[in-house]
């Protein structure tokens, strides 16, 4: 195994990292209770769509694996070799709790800093972590050193709201509120914004060793009753921390007020986000 120097963190990545870690830990497992409940037209999962992704490959690893959402559809899948590394201690201890996941190598790291040899694993996956990430130039080469010749990445990373529906409600009535936030609830920059385009993948994947990024986009579906959107929504982006009680509550009953237009004789409002999601191979 080649050892891997360890990266030194720019302060902005170190802050992130640390924001990170806190929010996961402080509330463990509740992003992928949304990323669960959130499904394609034809039923599947966000995480069944990266899964599918890489069928057939025995050795797996999971960048920002959390709660082993993901990790655990591989594992009905068929994968035998589970890992998965994450920042936050607590999210990897409700994964440990999964009865399939039981095998797993679960890793409290970064994945900057893959505690893994060269070439232990044929495919690896990512949901909504990559464009998290700081430094990613060095996330693609520590991918590339761990992957087998020939090895799969697939990767999912958030597109944005469906226009007209609930979730771009939601940003239109949140952004002001985050933009008005007190400079004390404050939130460091998450992410490179390369990660979360093809062409920005291309620029950091490329040079490490991988084929062009293969790119589609899927439609995922948080709706529901108007609370459980609230609920989902709020969930799933992190500059909610911005806000205090009184903001959120002012943010919250406008939301619902807003949304009851949307609903349908069932009163299901719909709530489409684009999951984006990129596949490439190491030469
Ligand atoms: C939005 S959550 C997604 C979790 C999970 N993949 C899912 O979709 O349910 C992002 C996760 O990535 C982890 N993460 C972010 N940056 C990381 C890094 N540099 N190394 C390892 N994990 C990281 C966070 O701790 C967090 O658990």
């Amino acid at each position: 195994m080649t050892t891997t120097p360890s990266p030194s963190r720019d302060a902005g990545a170190e802050a992130a990292e640390e924001f990170l870690r806190d929010f996961h830990d402080r509330g463990p497992g509740r992003q992928s209770v949304s990323g669960t409940r959130a499904r394609l037209a034809d039923g599947r999962t966000g995480y069944q769509v990266v899964a599918g992704e890489v069928a057939g490959a025995r050795r797996v690893l999971d960048l920002g694996c959390a709660d082993g959402a993901l990790l655990e559809v591989l594992a009905a899948g068929g994968a035998e070799l589970l890992a998965g590394i994450d920042l936050a201690e607590r999210e990897l201890a409700l994964a440990r709790l999964r009865p399939a996941l039981a095998g797993a190598d679960l890793r409290l790291g970064r994945a900057q800093e893959l505690p893994f040899a060269d070439g232990s694993f044929d495919a690896v996956v990512s949901h909504m972590a990559l464009m998290l990430m700081h430094d990613v130039e060095q996330v693609a080469a520590e991918v590339a050193r761990v992957l087998v010749p020939g090895g799969q990445l697939a990767v999912a990373v958030g597109g944005g709201a469906v226009e007209g529906q609930a979730a771009s409600l939601f940003l239109a009535l949140a952004r002001p509120y985050f933009a008005a936030a007190a400079p004390e609830r404050s939130m460091p920059r998450l992410g490179d914004g390369r990660a979360r385009s093809r062409e920005g993948l291309d620029q950091l994947f490329g040079p490490a060793g991988f084929a062009p990024v293969g790119w589609s986009t899927v439609l995922i579906d948080l709706g529901g009753a108007a609370e459980q959107v609230w609920e989902s929504l709020t969930e799933a982006y992190y500059d909610m921390v911005l806000l205090d009680r009184a903001q959120t509550a002012a943010l919250r009953a406008e939301f619902l007020t807003a949304v009851e237009e949307l609903a349908d004789r069932d009163g299901r409002i719909p709530a489409g986000l684009r999951l984006n999601v990129a596949t490439s191979r190491r030469f």
